[in-house]
């Protein structure tokens, strides 16, 4: 079967993360969750006393900085060889990622990074600017979206399941924060891209959108297969 590359784009909580890995697992895909080297970065600001407001100061800091994905089982992130894949989840990085990700120069260094590990094919890669700017020329490109009641629930789930307690309220007051940051900012705001193929999970449940996506993978190589024989 022909591997592709497939782009996830959209906003916090809306499930395109769990979906994203779950598809690249069941396809034997390599999978980059592109927010996790933001979140990695900007807990390396956060422990390095780095200002997240100090733009020239985080930039220099990006610069002397080694992000990785190790893929296998489940996906760890390498934050100059430290493994800080649950780290990265705490909220101060949350709440200081979309602040540090806005910065057109640390967005190139993790841009070019991401781009070399996704030309391989063969890959599921999410964020917020991957069907729009990262590879705007996808295999297939998706928009997960869902509203912000559930995806603030989810949210609050995950966090629980951390051991962190939040009230709804706050929740989704920083959800909608960050929904601000991403979509308004100038470099690589977070929109639907081009020719993606919207999914709305609010009432899904993550099988059924796993199975969604697989069946457009499906249409998709069974497709390119046949232009192939012609
Ligand atoms: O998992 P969650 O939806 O909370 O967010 P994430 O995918 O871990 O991304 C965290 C943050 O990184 C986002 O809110 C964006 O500010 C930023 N990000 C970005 O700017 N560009 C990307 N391609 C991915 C994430």
């Amino acid at each position: 079967m022909k591997r592709i590359l497939i782009a996830i784009d959209g906003p916090a909580g809306s499930g395109k993360s769990t979906t994203a890995e779950l598809v690249a697992r069941r396809l034997g895909y390599v999978y980059i969750d592109t927010g996790a080297m933001y979140r990695a970065m900007t807990l390396k600001v956060l422990n390095s006393n780095v200002d997240p407001a100090d733009e020239a100061a985080v930039v220099e800091l990006a610069r002397a900085t080694s992000i990785s994905l190790v893929n296998g089982g489940e996906m760890r992130v390498l934050l100059d060889g430290n493994d800080v894949t649950e780290a990265i989840r705490s909220e101060p990085v949350t709440n200081n990622v979309s602040l540090v990700s806005s910065y057109p120069e640390v967005r190139q260094l993790m841009v070019a990074e991401q781009r070399k590990i996704g030309s391989k094919k063969g890959c599921v890669i999410d964020g917020r600017d991957i069907g729009t700017v990262v590879f705007p020329d996808a295999d297939l490109k998706f928009y997960i979206v869902a509203d912000i009641m559930e995806r603030a629930r989810r949210r609050q789930e995950e966090l629980s399941a951390r051991g962190e307690e939040l009230p709804i309220v706050q929740v989704v007051r920083e959800l909608k924060e960050r929904d601000r940051k991403d979509s308004t900012r100038e470099t690589s705001p977070l929109r639907k891209a081009d020719g993606a193929i919207e999914i709305d999970t609010t009432k899904l449940t993550i099988n059924e959108q796993v199975e969604i996506v697989l069946n457009y993978v499906n249409e998709v190589t069974m497709g390119q297969e046949e232009m192939q024989k012609k």
